[in-house]
């Protein structure tokens, strides 16, 4: 039994579209806690006024009954509000009258830091618009409802998950990149209190929580580095000074005083609070564009300018709980099973029961 996730949608499309299988039935869901989360993406210093357009909230298109899951694929819908400008634009069928709206001129100059060049060269596209508008982090919505999803079943064996940005000063940073008309990027970090030791496995690449947490979050738009724990850090420190104490308490539950492991030892959960952080590149739409190439005519010329953030930590900070959220899950339910939910707690409480340890 393991969850899966599967996205599709463009960032000007209709809609954005979420498949979260492996879910079992009985699972309460709170459709304003998965649209707080979606309002939380959209909040934070430095985002766009498209925020403000959006306002996303969550639509189910199955999987779902009176607010309980069927253990059957759960369909969720995030629709964008601001397809109605880019309808001729953005038309999955091929559009009628006259253009209008936005996108009706292709996109030839490319913009540095962006999918543009790489997607155009990748599909032999005219049009980079049909690189840049997957590429796009609108696609995080999605799966930050389905990601609010997941915290819901975590927290039915008492796991929580939550993030902050860990950036100084971002708001001063922002102020000063904005009145240069530039932008700036920061480090976030994500904690899951309450998951037992033994998720996860050193058996395979594959299977190693601290591996499949770096690729969840490597898998978010901007992310350019991932530690788990004390990290980079590590390298500088002596053995003596970087592993984390085995501890028993009066009952002989286990323990560390200490966390620079982050709570992943040989790939696997040891009981600690999972930490992980990430740092998010400056975002590379700038309102004074970098030099690029036209890729119709070949000529020198600027980066394509387009409404855009001056900064996304706050909001990375979301998507990166989300994407946290997800990968705790999925590594919970190959461990505890279970299509009734009453069956995935039971699994995880005679697991508990079994093992000399206890939520802290
Ligand atoms: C939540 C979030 C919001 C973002 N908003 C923007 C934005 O407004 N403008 C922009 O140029 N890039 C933005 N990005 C970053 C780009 O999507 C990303 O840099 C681009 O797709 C290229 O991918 P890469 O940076 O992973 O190589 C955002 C990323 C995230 C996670």
């Amino acid at each position: 039994m393991t969850l899966r996730l599967t996205t599709a949608g463009e960032s000007h499309g209709p809609a954005l579209v979420a498949i979260l299988s492996g879910l079992p039935a009985g699972l309460m869901l709170d459709r304003a806690a998965i649209d707080a989360d979606l309002a939380r993406r959209q909040q934070g210093y430095g985002r766009s006024p498209r925020q403000q357009l959006e306002q996303d909230t969550v639509e189910v298109l199955a999987g779902l009954r009176h607010g309980r899951t069927l253990g059957s694929p759960l369909a969720l819908v995030v629709r964008n509000r601001d397809h109605s400008n880019w309808e001729w634009g953005m038309s999955p069928w091929p559009p009628e009258g006259e253009p209008a709206g936005k996108g009706t001129k292709p996109v030839t100059l490319p913009r540095p830091g962006h999918a543009d060049l790489a997607g155009s060269l990748k599909f032999g596209l005219a049009d980079a618009r049909d690189a840049l508008e997957r590429a796009s982090a609108r696609q995080t919505a999605v799966a930050v409802a389905a990601g609010s999803v997941t915290k819901a079943l975590l927290a039915q064996i008492e796991v929580e998950v939550e993030s902050r940005v860990v950036t100084d000063e971002l708001e001063e940073r922002i102020d000063e990149a904005r009145a240069e008309r530039d932008t700036v990027g920061g480090v976030v970090e994500v904690v899951g209190r309450g998951l037992p030791p033994g998720l996860g496995s050193y058996a395979s690449k594959e299977e190693r929580l601290d591996a499949r947490l770096a690729a969840a979050l490597m898998g978010i738009q901007a992310v350019k580095g991932v530690e788990i724990g004390a990290g980079f850090e590590l390298a500088e420190r002596r053995g003596s000074e970087a592993h984390d104490e085995i501890l028993a308490d009066e009952q002989g539950d286990l323990y560390r005083e200490t966390n620079f492991a982050g709570g992943v030892e040989g790939g696997v959960s040891n009981g600690e609070p999972v930490v992980v952080r990430a740092a998010m590149k400056p975002l590379p739409t700038l309102m004074r564009p970098l030099r690029s190439v036209d890729l119709d005519t070949g000529e020198a010329g600027e980066a394509l300018v387009e409404r855009s953030d001056v900064a996304a930590v706050e909001a990375l900070a979301v998507v990166a709980e989300a994407a946290v959220a997800f990968e705790l899950a999925r590594a919970a339910r190959e461990k505890f099973g279970g299509d009734a939910l009453g069956d995935f707690i039971q699994g995880h409480r005679a697991y508990v029961e079994r093992i000399p340890w206890r939520t802290r």
